[in-house]
């Protein structure tokens, strides 16, 4: 009852108090020297700031500050809270876990402005993520990587998440993480980041809706992703995702859906991909829904993923195979609705690009090359 009381107050109490509680990590200790750990000083500006009941401002201020590692859990008390990174935030060498790094959850009404996060260096398959797991109203504004083989922000089971202007690089060679994964989540954006890394540079898995993906640069990497989807029999699917104005540069792939070769329940549909350029992409358009690696548990290499409602949009370029446009559907489920629409894709070589169809239906309009292949 108090508590209810509190939050009718609260946007008075806001206006009496102009300026936001602001907690400094330097005020608890932390030191900017890149070698003494400042995770317990983290964590406690996170519970001052956490549990502040009005808006609060979390400060890591200049310099270099090694945390090694920041869970940092709400529920909170207030849904205004703003983390300003001045200086860098450094993940130990030695970290070879394959917990996250810097976790957000159950927060409501977070903004992370700001800053560096140096993945610090070599240690091969240690897995440095910024995670946000079951919060809502989250921004993430300006954060960058740097000297990390395996840097990533991942979004799980949240909504109302915001990514702008993150620059995350990883070396083309560095093993399997994506730039920035969404998974379980609905209504997230990413707009105006650049992405290089040795997976995906941005993936969609089971559970997404509403994703709006604008002004991406991917490469090198893997390209965006929807999937894998379908690894299980029961499993959630992506719905209504909007992936428009990106570049790939160099790239395994440029758009793609992506789903395992056996039974599932899980979906894909209304999906847009609209004007991107490809620049020397492997797979600049690809529906594989073939996928089993070790060709295990895949009864008929089948796949029982439902793709339906897809557009492929002002998609023009190079492509570095003269399979410039694969879609390779489920013969059991076979895709629906999949319409080109003004596609210039060329090929560098010897032959002309071509398009491979299986299982799919759809069609076409304006110029589309190479000649489209879908059957109506
Ligand atoms: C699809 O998602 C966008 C946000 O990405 C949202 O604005 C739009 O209303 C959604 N459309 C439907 C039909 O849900
Ligand atoms: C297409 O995307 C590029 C960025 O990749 C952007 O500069 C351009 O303005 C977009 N074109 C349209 C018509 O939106
Ligand atoms: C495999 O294919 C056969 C013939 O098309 C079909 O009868 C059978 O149900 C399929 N099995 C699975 C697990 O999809
Ligand atoms: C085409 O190939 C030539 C010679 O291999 C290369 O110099 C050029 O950059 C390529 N152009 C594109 C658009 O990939």
């Amino acid at each position: 009852m108090a508590a209810q009381l509190l939050l009718l107050l609260l946007p008075f109490l806001f206006h009496l108090s102009s300026a936001a509680q602001l907690y400094n990590i330097a005020d608890y200790g932390a030191k900017p020297d890149g070698s003494d750990d400042s995770a317990s000083q983290l964590a406690i500006a996170w519970t001052k700031a956490c549990s502040s009941i009005v808006p609060a401002t979390l400060l890591i201020p200049p310099g270099k500050f090694l945390v090694s590692q920041a869970w940092l859990q709400g529920p909170c008390r207030n849904n205004k809270i703003l983390i300003v990174i001045k200086g860098i935030v450094m993940a130990p060498s030695s970290y070879t876990s394959n917990e996250q790094w810097i976790i957000f959850k159950r927060v409501n009404g977070l903004t992370i402005s700001g800053g560096l996060l140096d993945g610090h260096g070599q240690a091969l398959w240690s897995c440095k993520s910024l995670s946000i797991a079951y919060s809502n109203n989250v921004w993430i504004d300006r954060v960058s990587s740097v000297n990390s083989e395996q840097f990533h922000i991942t979004i799980y089971r949240s909504s109302h998440v915001k990514v702008t202007r993150a620059v995350i690089t990883a070396p083309f060679d560095s093993p399997n993480t994506d730039g920035i994964h969404i998974e379980e989540s609905s209504d997230v954006e990413v707009k105006e980041c650049r992405i290089g890394t040795g997976d995906d540079c941005i993936s969609m898995g089971p559970g997404d809706s509403n994703v709006w993906i604008e002004n991406v640069r991917c490469g090198p990497g893997h390209g965006i992703s929807i999937g894998s989807l379908g690894s299980s029999s029961n499993q959630d699917g992506v719905k209504n995702v909007t992936v428009k104005n990106v570049q790939f540069t160099g790239t395994e792939n440029g758009l793609r859906i992506k789903t395992w070769a056996k039974p599932s329940n899980a979906f894909a549909q209304q999906i847009l991909f609209q004007n991107a350029t490809m620049d020397n992409v492997k797979n600049p358009i690809i529906i594989d829904q073939n996928y089993c690696p070790d060709h295990l548990d895949c009864p008929n290499q089948s796949s029982g993923v439902q793709i339906s409602d897809v557009t492929f949009r002002d998609v023009v370029g190079s492509s570095a195979t003269n399979t410039a446009v694969k879609l390779d559907c489920s013969k059991s489920k076979p895709c629906e609705g999949i319409m080109l629409q003004n596609i210039n894709l060329g090929y560098n070589g010897s032959s002309e690009a071509e398009m491979v169809c299986s299982n799919v239906h759809g069609g076409s309009s304006g110029v589309v090359i190479p000649p489209c292949c879908i059957s109506k």
